[in-house]
C-alpha cells in the first residue's frame, strides 16, 4: 500500500506494533516466525487496532546478531520466506489499513555482505573504514581478506561499520576519509537504493538502526544530521508517503536531522536513557546491573518520580514542534517487557492506560497486549546476551497465542523452537485473554479504538498536567481527565470542576472534586466540551 498521504500525516494517528519476525508466528513448522506465519495472523493485528507494523531486520544474513548483519539488503531471509511473500503480506496488511515499516541497518553490513568481502581483499575500497596500520587502532579488527590492516566495526567485531566519512581530520589516522569523498558517496546511494526497493514495493518506511552512528568522530552529531536531513528531502520528493523512524534515543535532535519519529529508549545521551528508563526500568531483566539507585514511576512501591520523564518530554515537545514525534514503547526487542521481575499482572493496565493516552506515539512491543513476560534464563541466541547481566534473550521468546502445543506459536518439536516458550504453567495467551472481556487485551484494544476515534487523545493535542505524584493526573485536548495510579498504595489527588463521566475506569472515582484511585488504579473521564 504506497499512500499519498504524507508520513507527517498518518503518522499523527499511528500506534505502531513491532514484531520480532523470528518469534511471532511459524507457518511452516521450522521452529522460526515467517511471513506467511504473521499473514496468518492479520487477524489479531486488525482486531486489535494498530496500524502500523514494524519488523526487526528480515534480510539475508549469518544472524550473528539476530538479523542485525545484514548480507543483502534487498533480499529476505529464506527463513522468513520470499520477497514476494514480504509483498504478499504487506499488500494484505494494507487491505486491512495497516502499514508495514522494515528496519534499515544503515551504519554496518555483515562481515558476509559482498561489499565487505570485496572491500577486505581490495586496498582501493573505501566503502569500510581500514586503518591500514601494523598495529590495530582501538576496537579494529584484522582484515580477514588480502588486504592488510584493521576494519572498524560498528556493533559486534563481524558489523563492519559502512564509512560514511570522518567529520574532522586526524593526523595521526589518516585514514579518515570526508563525508563526500567516494566511497562515503557510494555509501549514500545505498541507502537510496535499499530505501526504493523496499518502498517500491509497497512497504510505509523504515525503522533506521543505529541511526546516530553514520559519520564518525562527529561532534553534536551534526554531519549525521546533514546525511539524513539530504536523505529526507530525497524521501519527501520521491516517496512522500514514507516514514522515517530512528533508533537514535534523543528526539530532539534526531527529528530535527530529518526523522518523522524516534523512540524514548532505555539508552541516549539525555540522562543515558533516563525518559523511557524513568517510567519502566526496574534493573530486572533485559539490564539487572543497577548502575544508579532509580525507581520507575510504573512500580508497586510508588518511590518513582514522573517529573523526570515529563521534563525531558516537554523539552523535546517543545524543540520538535510540528516538524515530528516522539514515539514511547512498551519495550523492544533489546530492553525488557512490561512485565519483569516484581511487576505483576495487576500493574499493567495502568501503564497502558498512560501509554495510549499520552501524546507520544504509542509502539506495543508483540506480546506486551497480553503481559507477556521477560523469561529469565532464556538461552542465548544470535548474539542476544551482551554481556554477564544484560541479556535480551527473555524478551524475545515466542508469541503465546493459545494453549495449544508450543502455544500455537510453532508445529516444530518444541526444542526446535527459535527459542524456548515461557514455561510458566499460567503463561497468559492471546486465546484465553480474547475469551475474557476483563482481559488486559481487551482493555488495550478498547484503549486504542479510544484513541484513534478521540483527537484529543492524539499527539497533538494539549495536555496539562495537574499532578505529577502519585496518582498521575492530566487533561487530554481540554476535555478528558486521565488519572494513573501505579502504585500499590491508594492516592487522592483535586479533580477539577464539574463533572467528569467515566469513559473507561477501573479503580478511580471522581466526586465532589477529588479524585480516588486504588492501587494500580487507573480511569479516563470525559469532562464535556469546556
Ligand atoms: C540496535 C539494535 C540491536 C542491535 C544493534 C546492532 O541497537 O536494536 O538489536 O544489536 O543495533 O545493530
Amino acid at each position: 500500500m504506497s499512500s499519498p498521504r504524507p508520513a507527517i500525516e498518518w503518522l499523527a494517528d499511528a500506534v505502531l506494533y513491532q514484531i520480532y519476525p523470528q518469534s511471532f508466528a511459524d507457518s511452516d513448522g521450522d521452529g522460526i516466525g515467517d511471513f506467511a506465519g504473521v499473514e496468518a495472523r492479520l487477524d489479531h493485528l486488525e482486531w486489535l487496532g494498530v496500524n502500523t507494523v514494524w519488523f526487526n531486520p528480515c534480510f539475508a544474513s549469518p544472524f550473528d546478531d539476530a538479523g542485525y548483519d545484514v548480507a543483502d539488503y534487498l533480499r529476505v531471509a529464506p527463513r522468513y520466506g520470499t520477497n514476494e511473500d514480504l509483498t504478499r503480506l504487506t499488500e494484505a496488511a494494507g487491505r486491512r489499513g495497516i502499514r508495514v515499516l522494515l528496519d534499515l541497518v544503515a551504519g554496518h553490513t555483515s562481515d558476509q555482505h559482498p561489499w565487505f568481502k570485496a572491500s577486505a581483499n581490495d586496498p582501493a575500497d573505501q566503502r569500510f573504514i581500514w586503518a591500514d596500520t601494523d598495529q590495530a587502532p582501538e576496537g579494529f579488527v584484522a582484515s580477514p581478506g588480502t588486504r592488510p590492516g584493521f576494519y572498524q566495526p560498528n556493533f559486534f567485531e563481524s558489523q563492519p561499520a559502512l564509512n560514511f566519512g570522518h567529520a574532522r581530520m586526524d593526523p595521526a589516522e589518516p585514514w579518515r576519509v570526508p563525508v563526500d569523498a567516494e566511497g562515503p558517496r557510494a555509501n549514500r546511494q545505498a541507502l537510496r537504493d535499499i530505501m526504493d526497493h523496499w518502498l517500491g514495493l509497497g512497504l510505509s518506511g523504515f525503522r533506521v538502526d543505529m541511526a546516530a552512528s553514520l559519520v564518525k568522530d562527529d561532534p553534536e552529531h551534526a554531519e549525521t544530521a546533514k546525511l539524513w536531513r539530504e536523505l529526507r528531502g530525497w524521501l519527501d520528493r520521491t516517496h512522500p508517503g514514507a516514514a522515517l523512524l530512528s533508533e537514535w534515543g534523543d528526539p530532539q535532535i534526531s527529528v530535527p536531522a530529518g526523522f518523522h519519529a524516534d523512540f524514548f529508549l532505555q539508552f541516549g545521551p539525555r540522562g543515558d536513557g533516563l525518559p523511557l528508563r524513568s517510567l519502566w526500568n526496574n534493573w530486572e531483566g533485559t539490564v539487572s546491573e543497577p548502575w544508579e539507585p532509580l525507581q520507575p514511576y510504573f512500580g508497586a512501591t510508588g518511590e518513582g518520580t514522573f517529573s523526570l520523564f515529563h521534563d525531558a518530554w516537554r523539552e523535546a515537545t517543545e524543540i520538535i514542534g510540528d516538524a515530528g514525534f516522539i514515539s514511547l514503547p512498551t519495550a523492544n526487542h533489546d530492553f525488557s517487557r512490561l512485565s519483569t521481575g516484581p511487576r505483576t499482572a495487576e500493574q499493567l493496565p495502568a501503564a497502558f492506560a498512560f501509554q495510549l493516552t499520552w501524546p507520544t506515539l504509542p509502539a506495543i512491543y508483540y506480546g506486551d497486549e497480553i503481559g507477556m513476560r521477560y523469561v529469565p534464563g532464556t538461552p542465548t541466541r544470535e548474539g542476544s546476551r551482551l554481556g554477564p547481566r544484560y541479556d535480551r534473550a527473555g524478551s524475545r521468546t515466542p508469541m503465546q497465542w493459545d494453549d495449544s502445543p508450543n502455544a500455537g506459536f510453532s508445529t516444530a518439536p518444541a526444542e526446535d523452537l527459535y527459542l524456548p516458550l515461557d514455561p510458566d504453567p499460567d503463561r497468559p495467551t492471546v486465546a484465553a485473554q480474547r475469551a475474557d472481556e476483563g482481559s488486559l487485551l481487551h482493555l488495550v484494544r478498547r484503549l486504542i479504538a479510544l484513541r484513534k476515534a478521540t483527537p484529543e487523545l492524539g499527539p497533538k493535542s494539549s495536555t496539562e498536567v495537574l499532578n505529577e505524584g502519585y496518582p498521575l493526573v492530566y487533561v487530554r485536548g481540554g476535555r478528558f481527565l486521565v488519572v494513573v495510579n501505579p502504585r500499590a498504595a491508594s492516592a487522592e489527588a483535586t479533580a477539577p470542576a464539574g463533572p467528569a463521566g467515566a469513559v473507561e475506569a477501573a479503580g478511580v472515582t471522581v466526586t465532589d472534586g477529588v479524585i480516588r484511585a486504588e492501587g494500580f488504579g487507573y480511569g479516563i473521564f470525559d469532562l464535556g466540551a469546556r
